[in-house]
């Protein structure tokens, strides 16, 4: 038997009613993601990029289409499954990072574990394990601090390393160096690229940057 695509959306639709009227996002969107690749989705402000993400994440459901993971329709699944699914297979940046206020640095990367089913109260390993990636990000002198005494690209940063915490099959980020400046934009690409080398991960990022573009094996065009 064929094994099926990783990642496949079918004729994906989706909408929001407004008061003034629908807007129509996503009209009949398909893709295919092979593992292991690189894939970069680029397209104008508002064109949708984040929607496509969020729904091949499995954080938001299509009004009509599939969304197939391993040929799994993950988008019928209850939250519950989908959120235990996440856990452990995708790492999600967000493009306002969804971090944890009232948690510090230190926390925010060790929230991912506490989700997982095989969760127990955090040992030292996992703890080296977060300290070894907030070092990778360049944040290992900001343990302490809560996101709000952070940078913005220092929030960005520490939104990529919970994402990596639980090494996902899949990572999802949405424009992860918006708000770097080329140098430490290209750093935290070089690490990222490296552990998902490392992992053979699938990378779906969403971004505006050529350079970013150009490390992908391909660019899905909105
Ligand atoms: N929850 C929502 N309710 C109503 N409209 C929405 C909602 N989320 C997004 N939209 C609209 O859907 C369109 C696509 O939004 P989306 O965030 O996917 O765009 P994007 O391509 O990620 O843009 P950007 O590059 O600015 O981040 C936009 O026009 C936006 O106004
Ligand atoms: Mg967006």
């Amino acid at each position: 038997m064929t094994e099926p695509t990783f990642i496949e959306a079918v004729n994906l639709q989706k909408s929001y009613a407004m008061p003034h009227g629908v807007v129509d996002v996503l009209t009949g969107m398909s893709l295919q993601i092979q593992a292991g690749e690189h894939v970069c989705i680029m397209g104008a402000s508002g064109s949708g990029k984040s929607t496509l993400m969020h729904l091949l994440a499995g954080l938001d459901t299509p009004d009509a289409g599939d969304v197939l993971i391993e040929g799994e329709a993950i988008h019928r699944w209850k939250e519950s499954r989908r959120a235990n699914f996440r856990a452990q297979h995708i790492g999600v940046v967000f493009q306002n990072y969804h971090l944890l206020p009232d948690l510090n640095v230190l926390e925010n990367v060790l929230m991912p574990t506490r989700a997982l089913k095989s969760w127990s109260e955090p040992g030292g390993k996992v703890v080296d394990k977060a300290k070894t990636l907030l070092d990778s990000v360049g944040l290992l002198h900001r343990l302490d601090h809560r996101p709000v005494e952070l940078s913005g690209g220092e929030q960005q940063r520490l939104a990529v390393a919970r994402a990596l915490i639980n090494e996902p099959k899949i990572l999802m980020a949405d424009e992860p160096t918006g708000n770097l400046d080329a140098n430490t934009g290209g750093l935290l690409l070089d690490d990222l690229f490296r552990l998902s080398e490392e992992q053979n991960r699938t990378l779906v990022i969403v971004t505006h940057d050529p350079c970013l573009a150009e490390r992908c094996h391909r660019t899905i065009h909105l």
